[in-house]
């Protein structure tokens, strides 16, 4: 079998002048000024109920770019019978023609629609130029590039033969339907759940973020252009509660393609263990879900290294990558040279809208989030164990800004080290160097998350010992590098412990999960 080896897609600049930013700029207005309507997508057909919900621009939240229909329990039931219907088809369809159809919606993202769904992902997710750029188009069309060939090795993987006995594996897709629940914080994401699945020959309900049905639509409408199957993947929005217990519900349930909340996570588990016995075949429980990142520096590390780490690491998208830092650990010696630098970075860093490319911090994505950041903020202003060292101001009254906050703390188990906040906050604790031993098992123990982490670090006998301590504090861990920005193809990205499967997104053993292998032997 062979495709085309992948290769990831390079990030574009957007420097002022450039013909893609004056695409994106382009693209960015006409959309602001237009509205859409988006339907619920149930196999061939755009299902407009009337029950709508308005989406807005987490800057401009009183800025509606259009609305989405909300679907009732008969639109979920009408999308898992449209799926089975085109189940047949799809699974005994040729993988090259599966195949094909993902390559091609890898290019039309590359080509044609990058301005689009860079556009889309700014304002409706509220994302800068740069961070829409790495994830809506690089990172989504990388996955797209990367599975099929993950997809080609894992149809290449046979048993052994003789010349009389004919051994081999068909990896058929699961018996039923997935359901893939994604998350507003990463097009790419919202664009690989549904899309690994459906690869490997599976039809897929699929229920994006409702902050994030703005760009879902349009990714819908890259795939139908791309070739995809009516029925494949329909999309449906609504109230989730609803929407997971009907689909839960159904027999032919096999598998469920999260990323979100480890509460939500919990329950759609919990669910699932209830309804185990009405099931066809055991479903497939895949998710990555919460996280409290870490980034601890050792003496021997560089000051510059480890402020950029933070800077970039805990405040790149308003920290809300599931990756982003927001806990971190600096020795004394350090620390007058990483705060020095660190409040020179974060002043130097422009807030406000997307749409002003100069920006590199916008809006957090709702008032929700919003309010529980800014509550964080104030209780370390009034906590005795804690100050507000950078930032620490906020304003909702046109677009949801929270300034880059940065709390310094002089209790390791202060609240703001073990709770997951998801926004641009994060919290120091500075140890005394010769606790490094004990500051390593405070990393380990304080949170109940595992997902990213990182250390900085000059000396390798450090490195050895952080790598070996920490081994099950991350399912990515970076050795002085920040813990965000895994780039598919290179490093595989998931959690362990409270932050999911560790089934990596982008990875062979992510897209063997949607699998259920048939092993033939034939004697001649
Ligand atoms: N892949 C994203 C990152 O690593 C989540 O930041």
């Amino acid at each position: 079998f062979h495709v085309p080896n992948a290769v990831n897609e390079p990030v574009k600049s957007y420097a002022p002048n450039s013909p893609e930013r004056a695409a994106v700029s382009a693209a960015y207005a006409e959309m602001w000024n237009s509205t859409v309507d988006v339907p619920l997508y149930i196999g061939n057909e755009e299902v407009r109920t009337g029950d709508t919900k308005n989406m807005t621009a987490p800057h401009d939240h009183q800025h509606v770019v259009g609305v989405y229909h909300q679907a009732e329990k008969k639109h979920i039931e009408a999308a898992i019978a449209t799926g089975l219907q085109a189940k047949e088809a799809w699974a005994n369809m040729a993988w090259e023609q599966r195949a094909g159809i993902f390559l091609k919606a890898a290019e039309l993202l590359a080509g044609p629609y990058r301005a689009k769904i860079n556009a889309a992902t700014m304002i409706a997710q509220s994302k800068t130029i740069y961070q829409a750029e790495i994830d809506a188009s690089c990172e989504l069309i990388d996955f797209l590039r990367f599975n099929v060939q993950y997809m080609t090795q894992i149809y290449n993987e046979q048993p052994k033969s003789t010349a009389d006995m004919w051994n081999r594996v068909e990896y058929r897709p699961l018996e039923g339907f997935v359901y893939a629940i994604t998350p507003f914080n990463f097009t790419a994401i919202a664009g690989n759940l549904p899309t690994s699945a459906a690869l490997m020959g599976n039809v897929v309900v699929w229920k994006p973020a409702a902050t994030q049905v703005y760009s879902a639509n349009l990714l819908m409408q890259i795939f139908k252009e791309a070739g995809l199957p009516n029925g494949v993947i329909n999309m449906v929005m609504g109230d989730s509660g609803m929407i997971t217990e009907t689909l839960l519900a159904s027999r032919d349930f096999a598998g469920v393609h999260f990323t979100g909340s480890t509460g939500v996570f919990n329950d759609i588990w919990a669910k699932i263990g209830t309804n185990i016995s009405k099931y066809k075949t055991y479903p497939r429980i895949v998710g990555e879900t919460g996280g409290k990142d870490f980034i601890i520096a050792h003496p021997s590390a560089h000051s510059k290294q480890v402020s950029t780490g933070i800077a970039r690491g805990a405040f790149e998208y308003q920290g809300q990558k599931c990756s982003a830092a927001s806990r971190v650990y600096i020795p004394q010696s350090l620390w007058p040279a990483v705060q020095a630098e660190l409040e020179a970075d974060l002043k130097s860093m422009k807030m406000g809208s997307p749409q002003d490319m100069s920006n590199f911090i916008t809006a957090v994505i709702s008032e929700g989030s919003f309010d529980k950041l800014a509550k964080a903020i104030d209780q370390a202003k009034a906590d005795a164990d804690a100050e507000v060292i950078i930032g620490g101001n906020y304003d909702k009254s046109k677009g949801y800004f929270i300034e880059p906050t940065v709390i310094l703390t002089t209790n390791p188990k202060y609240a703001t080290m073990e709770t997951e906040l998801f926004g641009p906050v994060v919290t120091i604790y500075v140890y005394e160097d010769a606790k490094w031993a004990e500051t390593l098992e405070l990393v380990d123990t304080t949170s109940e998350y595992a997902l990213t982490g990182a250390v900085f670090s000059q000396d390798r006998y450090a490195i050895e010992e952080a790598t070996v301590k920490l081994q099950n504090a991350a399912g990515n861990f970076y050795i002085n590098d920040k813990p965000t920005g895994a780039i598919v193809g290179m490093q595989p990205f998931g959690g362990a412990r409270g932050s999911g499967t560790n089934d990596k997104a982008g990875s062979m053993q992510n897209l063997l999960r949607w699998t259920s292998a048939r092993t033939i032997k034939e004697t001649f």
